[in-house]
């Protein structure tokens, strides 16, 4: 059974937060209410929540908002008496944060900064809340051929995004030590499923195939990400919510690496497999672009910490995971066009012409 009888989500519009609500909805004992707070940036999309809103319209609340406004925060987790924050918001793509990264630094550092001013008042009131942050394995840095990411692992973000998500976890921390509030911090891999964004690799990718586009590899293609099924992520971070301790950091991961031509062609396999077409119709349409500024080689996570203390461990595949994702987006024709449509459109134009 739940700990917690209001959980305020924040980022629930977006890829991992639109599917931990629906994890909890769906497939956990949680009977409470969930109060998903949302900007709408390019990323957050309401539609991937539109069934929820009326399936659980009596335990489901929205509020557009920004995280940064610490009144209105206050406002609605009081009103609310919200008893666990599950903090998702971020500007979360490598790339953009390179193009621009000070909506990362407003975001990620003051937005998080701003929440945890929300969570201090209400300690120091004598209100029960735990605070619990999504973060990346980024903030490691880049590993070599060999070894993994631990908790204990020194930071070196070497991206702004990974700086920023860095820094964020350090005020989560620091607000732990200082003001005693309950906090719990996990560490992540890259997560792939139904509702990413399509400017991350794999939507990116079957996006592409579909509209017969081209696959742009950035480098030599043999950088490695470590892949987490994002149905996995979520009961990771609802598993720490209720037993994690407070304090601890625990690193999630997929133990799952996979350089990224090894990945998109597998990719292009399960696609036109379930198109029906030939084998290699869309291993033909692989670019090497230029390499990505900065680019990390390699992430792995060592998450025996979260497997041993927790009882955690992956239920997906990667084969049934990849699979199960393509034919998400397959079956999502109008929910791709909704969100390729308007800012995205007009930002990827200006930054990579007909590159992607
Ligand atoms: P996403 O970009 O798909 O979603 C982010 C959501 O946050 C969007 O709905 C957006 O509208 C909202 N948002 C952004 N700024 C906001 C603000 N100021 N106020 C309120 N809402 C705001 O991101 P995602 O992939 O779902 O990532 C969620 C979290 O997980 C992030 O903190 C990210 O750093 C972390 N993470 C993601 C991955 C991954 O592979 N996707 C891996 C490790 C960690
Ligand atoms: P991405 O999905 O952006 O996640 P992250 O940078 O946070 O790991 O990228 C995953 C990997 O794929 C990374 O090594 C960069 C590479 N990549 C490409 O080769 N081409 C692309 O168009 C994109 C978006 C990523």
């Amino acid at each position: 059974m739940s700990n917690f009888s209001s959980v305020l989500v924040t980022g629930g519009c977006g890829f991992i937060g639109a599917n931990f609500i629906r994890y909890l909805f769906d497939e956990t004992d949680f009977r409470g209410k969930i109060i998903n707070i949302d900007c709408l940036t390019y990323s957050g999309n309401p539609e991937n929540l539109s069934d929820i809103v009326t399936k659980y319209s009596d335990r489901y609340v929205f509020e557009k908002l920004d995280i940064i406004n610490y009144q209105e925060v206050c406002r609605v987790v009081e009103t609310n008496k919200v008893d666990l924050i599950v903090h998702f918001a971020a500007e979360s793509h490598v790339d953009r944060s390179i193009h621009g990264p000070g909506e990362f630094v407003q975001t990620n550092i003051v937005g998080t900064f701003s929440l945890l001013e929300v969570v201090r008042k209400l300690h120091a009131e004598g209100k029960k809340i735990r605070f619990h942050h999504v973060s990346t394995d980024e903030v490691f840095g880049s590993l070599g051929e060999t070894g993994k990411f631990l908790e204990t692992t020194p930071y070196d973000p070497r991206s702004p995004y990974s700086a920023s998500k860095a820094s964020s976890d350090m005020l989560v921390r620091a607000y732990s030590h200082t003001y005693g509030i309950d906090i719990t911090i996990s560490n992540c891999s890259n997560n792939y499923g139904p509702y990413q964004f399509p400017e991350k690799l794999l939507p990116l990718m079957i996006c592409n195939m579909l509209s017969g586009k081209n696959l742009p590899v950035y480098g030599d293609g043999k950088n490695i990400r470590d892949w987490l099924y994002v149905r996995d992520h979520c009961e990771a971070v609802w598993m720490i919510a209720n037993k994690g301790k407070s304090g601890q950091t625990y690193n999630v991961g997929g133990e799952n690496e996979w350089t990224n031509i090894d990945l998109l062609n597998s990719l292009c396999e399960i696609s036109a497999e379930l198109l029906k077409k030939p084998r290699d119709t869309f291993k033909k349409l692989i670019v090497y672009v230029p390499d990505r500024p900065g680019h990390d080689r390699r992430y792995a996570i060592d998450c025996e910490k979260i497997k041993k203390e927790l009882g955690w461990k992956q239920s997906v595949t990667f084969a049934e995971g990849l699979r199960k994702t393509v034919e998400w987006y397959h079956n999502n024709l109008t929910w791709i066009e909704h969100v390729k449509s308007g800012e995205y459109k007009s930002w990827l134009e200006k930054n990579y012409g007909e590159r992607k």
